[in-house]
């Protein structure tokens, strides 16, 4: 079936560039991606805030694609994330560590890859950049852009930024401090601060600026692609500065930049490191790449029956040029739809406001560090429910620590290990359901709840959504103070109607907190013997759970220890 599906609508409609963005081809994958990862440095809690953020957008719709209006659809979600592995910039730190570029890839994409399966995310595809596969990919987008006369040998000569992997404009340079010394000055980029240098030879040109209608058209499609419109605004200027109407390089000389892929028949030539790195979200598209190789071949071949273009991307702010600009260029430039919506969140950053970065060296902690201390649950839900979009956010284990304790040890934690212990429920079952109107109060909690985070998933607020489940738990747990169950007959109907109505409330609050903490929510939802349903109001709120259902153990996981900071 030839159509598109609306994520927000469940409504069909055809729809190209300029329309609704949101839509993605239906019967076919649905492609969530991470930005792929400098492989300089450790990760750190910024790295984890881009993989999360995706990861649970990822499985959010997952759980959403059973909807009872799609279920006769066939829709698979696809979740890739990787290494960026080429360029100087990596090259330089393999030069400094004294070994060779391929084994420090080789050792940190190991562990970027198994730090992030401890944060659980675990994606469908990991590419490296270094991978053969993907310079098939990469060579193959080249020559589509230089059949279309995209692409043509000149000159640059001007300033490039290695920190950034970025030629930069001589009108966005100014003279700052040198970040590795503040005391001196030198020429930076007006944009990211780094130091810049100059360079003169011979390069591939792109000729973006004959894609700058395109870009604006794409850009002002309704709904926007980019997400919060705040960066939005920020490209429509990026796309008005004088710097977008000049030829962008897209090659550097092997003998100044040999860690990369060769330019298809120049071997004089390494391909730029940006469109070698876009270029990743075509590689992951499936795991067949003579398929994709064969697509790109065939210049009227949009791509879509691969299950183009990604629903979702996932970048920080400090990558907004390259994805919103350069991006949809090459892609339109190629006659490939530009994605459908790409989600652009803010900074962590230090007490004193500086972003959390490798160069700067401050870092409270690598990610592992802070994975040997804290549940990596706990982890994803403080960076997902304190994360910014439009603004940054300050990253400390002290607020880690406060919102551990007040959210998940003493509300959700709390709430199963009391509802569901002994004393409470001697038999260790589900009550029966009884006729009475305890429910009411909880049960119209739930409702909300759920209205609150399918929207809130809808609009990419995961701060919102986890606020209206924290609600909920609330409710609960008001409920259950004001009612006191404990003082109510142990085997009477009150009492089970109170402890069936709270216990509602609390299933809905794990099924709704899955795609925030995946392994949590999976050993509550274990004990209390019940599904990890599906996002549908059928399956989360009209489903009773029977009578009697026993649970699962004996006594009930501790989720959170309160003797963990
Ligand atoms: N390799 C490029 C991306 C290429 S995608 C085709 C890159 N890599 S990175 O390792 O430097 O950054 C990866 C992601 O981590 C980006 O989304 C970046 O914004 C994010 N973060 C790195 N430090 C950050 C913070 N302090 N806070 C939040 N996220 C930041 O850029």
């Amino acid at each position: 079936m030839v159509g598109w599906l609306c994520e927000q609508t469940s409504s069909l409609s055809v729809c190209g560039v300029g329309q609704s963005s949101l839509c993605t081809q239906m019967s076919l994958t649905r492609l969530f991606t991470t930005p792929i990862f400098y492989v300089n440095g450790t990760p750190h809690i910024g790295h984890a805030y881009s993989v999360v953020l995706a990861d649970f957008y990822a499985r959010a719709s997952r759980l959403r694609t059973a909807r009872p209006t799609l279920s006769q659809l066939p829709s698979t979600v696809r979740f890739a994330s990787g290494t960026d592995e080429h360029g100087f910039k990596v090259a330089r730190a393999a030069s400094a560590l004294n070994i060779a570029p391929r084994a420090l890839c080789d050792q940190v994409s190991r562990s970027f890859r198994d730090t992030f399966a401890r944060l659980d995310v675990v994606p469908d595809d990991f590419v490296r950049t270094t991978e053969s596969r993907h310079a098939l990919v990469v060579a193959a987008m080249w020559r589509r852009l230089e059949r279309r006369g995209l692409i043509s040998l000149s000159i640059y000569s001007g300033w490039y930024c290695v920190s950034d992997e970025a030629f930069v404009p001589d009108d966005a340079v100014v003279t700052g401090p040198d970040p590795a010394d503040p005391t001196r000055s030198c020429t930076v980029s007006r944009e990211s601060g780094n130091v810049v240098e100059r360079i003169d030879e011979p390069t591939y040109m792109f000729d973006m600026a004959r894609l700058r209608d395109s870009v604006r058209q794409w850009l002002l499609s309704t709904p926007s692609p980019v997400r919060p419109l705040e960066r939005l605004n920020e490209v429509l200027a990026m796309l008005d500065s004088p710097a977008a109407s000049l030829p962008l390089s897209v090659s550097r000389p092997r003998a100044r930049v040999g860690w990369g892929i060769e330019v298809p028949r120049n071997p004089e030539h390494t391909i730029y490191v940006w469109l070698d790195a876009l270029c990743n979200y075509l590689t992951v598209l499936s795991h067949d790449t003579a398929a994709i190789v064969a697509a790109l071949d065939d210049d009227s071949n949009d791509l879509s029956s691969l299950g183009w273009p990604p629903t979702l991307q996932v970048l920080g702010k400090d990558i907004l040029r390259f994805h919103a600009v350069y991006w949809p260029s090459f892609l339109l430039a190629a006659g490939i739809r530009p994605p459908a919506e790409l989600l652009v969140h803010a900074f962590w950053t230090t007490a004193s406001g500086d972003k959390v970065s490798k160069s700067r060296g401050n870092a409270p902690r690598t990610l592992n560090e802070l994975l040997g201390e804290y549940e990596a649950d706990a982890l994803r839900y403080f960076l997902l429910r304190h994360g910014g979009l439009a603004n940054d956010s300050e990253f400390s284990e002290t607020l880690l620590a406060q919102c551990r304790t007040a959210e998940l040890v003493d509300r959700l934690g709390n709430l199963l290990s009391r509802l569901t212990g002994a004393s409470m429920l001697p038999l260790q079952r589900w009550p029966a359901s009884v006729q009475s109107n305890d429910g009411a109060v909880v049960d119209a909690a739930a409702r909300t709840a759920f209205a609150d985070v399918m929207a809130a998933v809808d609009a990419r607020r995961s701060g919102i959504a986890l606020e209206s489940i924290s609600t909920l738990l609330r409710t609960v747990n008001t409920f259950v103070a004001e009612r006191q169950p404990w003082t109510l007959a142990r085997d009477g109907m009150e009492r089970a109607s109170v402890l069936r109505a709270a216990l509602h409330g609390l299933r809905v609050g794990l099924v709704l907190l899955q795609p925030a903490m995946p392994t949590t929510c999976a050993r509550a939802l274990d004990h209390l013997n019940v599904q990890h349903c599906q996002w549908s109001e059928a399956a989360v709120l009209d489903t009773p759970v029977a009578a009697d259902t026993p649970f699962a153990a004996a006594a009930a996981p501790i989720l959170f220890p309160r003797t963990k900071k």
